[in-house]
């Protein structure tokens, strides 16, 4: 788990990296000027501080936001910065099915290369509420929006990574929380229902999917021979927009322990462009990281077979809420 001694003290681990790395720290001297990137919720937080990185590192980088307003600040503050920065703005709202297939097609449309996708997006601790397609919001936002974005981009990536002969790399931001799940991980039997519900529990347990998503689609893409890494991180603690739901808890944690466990969005940003850019990290597959360093995530993530489970339960969820779309 967390090193909490080189979390207080920033000291690098195996990677030559640790808690105090910013992201321009891990990715200097990389040059991505041949890679196109997908950043989800890249308008503001560590996602935004990825973005700028990337484009530092000069990768073509695509934000894909719901607020597009946000999005296009966010291009422009970029852009103020690094003059040279190629990016682009999409529409994407994760909590929607409908949103998720028209932001592939979209982008698909445009017919570029897809060398990284970064499923950074998130939300925290909200209150019981359904997506428009009937899925509990958190699951829907952090998980099963991601899952589908994933498998209409594969196809794209493979193709890509085929082409130009450069390995692929999806990073799911995950969290320590994955480890603050319902018993068992996932409720496979009631995912939608409001009768036992906790806010705390369902965003642990959509973190946790974000592990065993990466997990189970590393091993498929290995199998296959595809050309792709996948890989989970959780990113520390950063005091960002992500804490809308649970300020004040926050806040306190932050006054009480704030010099000691809390990372800036800089330092918040680098696992993210160290799994994404790192030449270390070649070939390196099915891993969680923190602090720039593997990691064993919690036991519930490394189990094969719930992995499976959630891989099919996913699938099943995404093609009955379209088909439910479709009659109605
Ligand atoms: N900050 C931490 O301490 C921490 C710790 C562990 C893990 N993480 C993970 O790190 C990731 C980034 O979080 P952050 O701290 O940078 O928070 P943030 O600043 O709130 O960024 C999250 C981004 O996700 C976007 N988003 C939320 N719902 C969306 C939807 N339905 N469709 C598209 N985009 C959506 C947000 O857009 P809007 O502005 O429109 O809401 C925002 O741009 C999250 O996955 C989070 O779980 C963060």
């Amino acid at each position: 788990m967390v090193n909490i001694l080189s979390l207080i003290t920033g000291l690098a681990g195996p990677s030559g990296f640790g808690s105090a790395s910013t992201a321009e720290q891990v990715t200097e001297g990389v040059d991505a000027s041949k890679l196109t990137a997908i950043i989800t919720g890249g308008a503001s937080g560590i996602g935004l501080e990825t973005a700028r990185v990337l484009a530092l590192r000069n990768a073509h980088v695509i934000i894909a936001a719901r607020n597009i307003n946000a999005a296009n600040e966010a291009k422009q503050q970029i852009l103020d910065k690094i003059k040279s920065a190629r990016i682009d703005v999409l529409k994407l709202d994760l909590c929607s099915i409908k949103s998720v297939k028209e932001f592939a097609a979209e982008f698909l449309s445009l017919d570029l290369p897809l060398n990284i996708l970064i499923n950074n997006a998130g939300i925290m601790f909200c209150p019981f509420k359904l997506s428009e397609d009937g899925i509990e919001l958190q699951f829907a936002t952090n998980h099963i929006g991601h899952f589908l974005l994933t498998n209409m981009l594969l196809d794209k990536m493979k193709q890509t990574a085929k082409t130009t002969g450069i390995e692929g790399r999806i990073v799911n931001l995950s969290s320590i929380a994955h480890l603050h799940t319902y018993p068992g991980g996932i409720r496979f039997d009631n995912i939608n229902d409001e009768v036992g519900y906790s806010d705390k529990r369902a965003y642990g347990q959509s973190k946790l999917a974000n592990v065993l998503h990466a997990i189970e689609l590393s091993r498929r893409l290995k199998a296959e021979g595809a050309n792709i890494t996948v890989n989970s991180l959780h990113p520390g603690l950063i005091m960002t927009n992500l804490m809308r739901h649970s300020y004040f808890l926050m806040r306190f944690l932050n006054i009480l322990t704030g010099l000691l466990l809390w990372k800036n969005v800089s330092q918040g940003a680098a696992t993210t462009c160290y799994v994404a850019l790192h030449p270390s990290l070649k070939g390196v597959t099915g891993k969680y990281y923190v602090d720039c360093n593997e990691l064993e995530p919690h036991a519930l993530a490394k189990d094969e077979t719930l992995a499976k489970k959630l891989w099919d339960f996913s699938e099943n969820l995404v093609n009955s809420a379209s088909k439910l779309k479709e009659i109605n």
